[in-house]
C-alpha cells in the first residue's frame, strides 16, 4: 500500500514537472533562435558613452541606407566627415569606423544577417575585422 501510493507521487511529480517545465524550455529554444548581436568590442567597452553614430533604433532600421549615404558622399562627392549623434564627428569609413567598434562581425553583424538571410556583398573588396 504505501509503495503503491509512493509510486502514484512519484508518478504525479514526474507529469507536474514536464508539463511545468515545457513552457520554459518552449521560451529558451526561441531566445537562443532570436539574434542577439554582441557589443562587447574592446572599442565599445572603452567609450564612456556607449553609442552609435545615430541612435540604436534608427541604426537597426536604417544602417544600410546611411552605409550607403556614406559610400555615395566619400566616393562621389569627395566628404568623409560625418556629424552624428550629439555631434560626435566621424570618418566616413565601412572598415576604419563601423567595423572599428563593431570588431566582433561574426558575433554582430552575422548574428543579424544569418537570421534574416542576407548576405551583405560589401566583403568581396573591403576587409573584414579579423576574428578568431
Ligand atoms: C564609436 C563606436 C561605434 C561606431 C563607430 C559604430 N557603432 Fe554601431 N553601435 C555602437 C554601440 C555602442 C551600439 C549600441 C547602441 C545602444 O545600445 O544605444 C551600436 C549599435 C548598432 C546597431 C544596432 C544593434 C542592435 O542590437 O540593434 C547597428 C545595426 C550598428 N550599430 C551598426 C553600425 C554601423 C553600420 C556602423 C557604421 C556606419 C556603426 N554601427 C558604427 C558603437 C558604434
Ligand atoms: C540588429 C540586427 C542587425 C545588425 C546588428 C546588423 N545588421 Fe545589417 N541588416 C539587418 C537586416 C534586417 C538587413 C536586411 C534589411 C532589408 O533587407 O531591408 C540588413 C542589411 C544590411 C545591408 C544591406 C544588404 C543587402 O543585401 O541589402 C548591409 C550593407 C548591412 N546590413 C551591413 C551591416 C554591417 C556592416 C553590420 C555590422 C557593423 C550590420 N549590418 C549589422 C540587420 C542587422
Ligand atoms: C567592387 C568592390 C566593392 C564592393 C563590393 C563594395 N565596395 Fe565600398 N568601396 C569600394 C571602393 C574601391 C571604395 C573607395 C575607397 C576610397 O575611396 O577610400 C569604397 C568606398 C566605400 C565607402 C566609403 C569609404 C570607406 O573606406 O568605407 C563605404 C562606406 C562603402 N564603400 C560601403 C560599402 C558597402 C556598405 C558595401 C556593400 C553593400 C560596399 N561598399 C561594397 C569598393 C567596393
Amino acid at each position: 500500500m504505501k509503495i503503491y501510493d509512493g509510486g502514484k507521487i512519484f508518478i504525479g511529480i514526474v507529469i507536474f514537472l514536464s508539463v511545468a517545465t515545457s513552457p520554459f524550455l518552449f521560451n529558451m529554444g526561441k531566445a537562443t533562435a532570436r539574434p542577439d548581436p554582441k557589443l562587447d568590442t574592446p572599442e565599445i567597452q572603452k567609450m564612456e558613452k556607449k553609442q552609435c553614430v545615430e541612435p540604436k533604433e534608427f541604426m537597426k532600421a536604417e544602417h544600410m541606407t546611411l552605409l550607403n549615404d556614406w559610400r555615395d558622399s566619400v566616393v562621389r562627392e569627395g566628404n568623409k566627415v560625418y556629424i552624428g549623434l550629439g555631434g560626435e564627428v566621424y570618418n566616413m569609413s565601412l572598415q576604419g569606423t563601423c567595423m572599428k567598434c563593431h570588431s566582433n562581425k561574426k558575433k554582430f553583424c552575422d548574428e543579424c544577417h544569418k537570421y534574416v538571410a542576407v548576405k551583405p556583398y560589401c566583403w568581396d573588396c573591403h576587409i573584414p575585422p579579423k576574428e578568431n
